[in-house]
């Protein structure tokens, strides 16, 4: 499975400061990976690099193939997918949700005054389902709950075929029953075996989904740990990326952490 995505040694430097530190990492197509680090640690900032919509400061950063800074990024983003809060401020409340996720085969926000094929809107209403959203493609987008506003985000970044698919905190602010529904979503679309690269951002070990593979431990900016979730994913690497003793237990390929007791007795 060839490389889809290759840093070495990245650095995003930022008032005197590298937010991004020496930062080495490699995902391959069949790979889907999350990136888990404390507020402040530089997901974000990780993940628009690998959209294209930051250079770094020093070091290559290499996605599908093309070098940021050798090539067009013009060219390169329609190949890549990518969900998050801030894209979902920049549509319009009045834009229907068929519109929005539509639209992203234009790789605009809002739907203007293109005429589009009918090819473009049978994919759209098939994405509209695979995401749980078919019932709403009329809705306009500012009616929808967050958890509805979330999943057509995503169908919008997948609408296009992407290569590359880059959530940032897909599941934060959601409640209970809208997460773990996402989750088995995100669960299902990562085990599919035509699914493409997939990167997640979150700061929550709960919010890993089923299938994923990878795990990338990020703090202040510098991988704590990176490679294969059963191996990386430790109460040791966790203590190290949140900066104290924290305890795991998984069940069922889920994840759930808590600050280690303090007080032996407590035991
Ligand atoms: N353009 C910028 N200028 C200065 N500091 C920034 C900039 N962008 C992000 N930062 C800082 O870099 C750090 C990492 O940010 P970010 O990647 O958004 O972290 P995360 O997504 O892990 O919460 C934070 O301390 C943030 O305040
Ligand atoms: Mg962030």
């Amino acid at each position: 499975m060839p490389q889809v995505l290759e840093f070495a040694d990245v650095v995003v430097r930022r008032n005197a400061r590298n937010i991004v530190d020496h930062v080495d990492w490699s995902v391959r197509g069949d790979e889907r990976w999350v990136v888990l680090g404390a507020n402040g640690a530089g997901k974000t900032t990780i993940l628009q690099l690998a959209a294209t919509l930051l250079h770094p400061t020093s070091g290559t950063v290499t996605v599908l193939d093309e070098r940021l800074g050798r090539t067009d990024v013009f060219e390169l983003r329609p190949r890549i997918g990518f969900a998050s809060s801030a894209m979902a401020r920049r549509v319009p409340p009045e834009e229907t949700v068929l519109n929005v996720v539509m639209t992203a085969a234009y790789s605009v926000l809002g739907r203007w005054n293109e005429s589009y094929e009918d090819i473009d809107e049978r994919r759209a209403l098939r994405v509209l389902a695979e995401w749980r959203l078919d019932h709403l493609a009329d809705r306009t987008f500012g009616t929808l709950s967050e958890g509805e506003q979330k999943r057509v985000q995503i169908a919008r970044a997948v609408m296009t075929d992407p290569e590359l698919l880059l959530l940032d905190e897909p599941s934060a602010s959601l409640d209970l029953g809208a997460r773990e529904e996402l989750l088995q979503l995100l669960g299902g679309y990562a085990q599919a075996p035509t699914t493409p690269a997939m990167i997640m951002v979150t700061h929550h070990v709960e919010e890993i989904p089923v299938g994923f593979t990878h795990v990338l431990l990020l703090r202040d900016g510098a991988v704590v740990a990176s490679g294969p979730l059963e191996e990386t994913l430790t109460a040791e690497n966790l203590s190290a990326t949140f900066g104290m003793p924290i305890t795991l237990a998984t069940e069922d390929g889920r994840y759930a952490a808590r600050a280690a007791s303090q007080n032996p007795g407590d035991r």
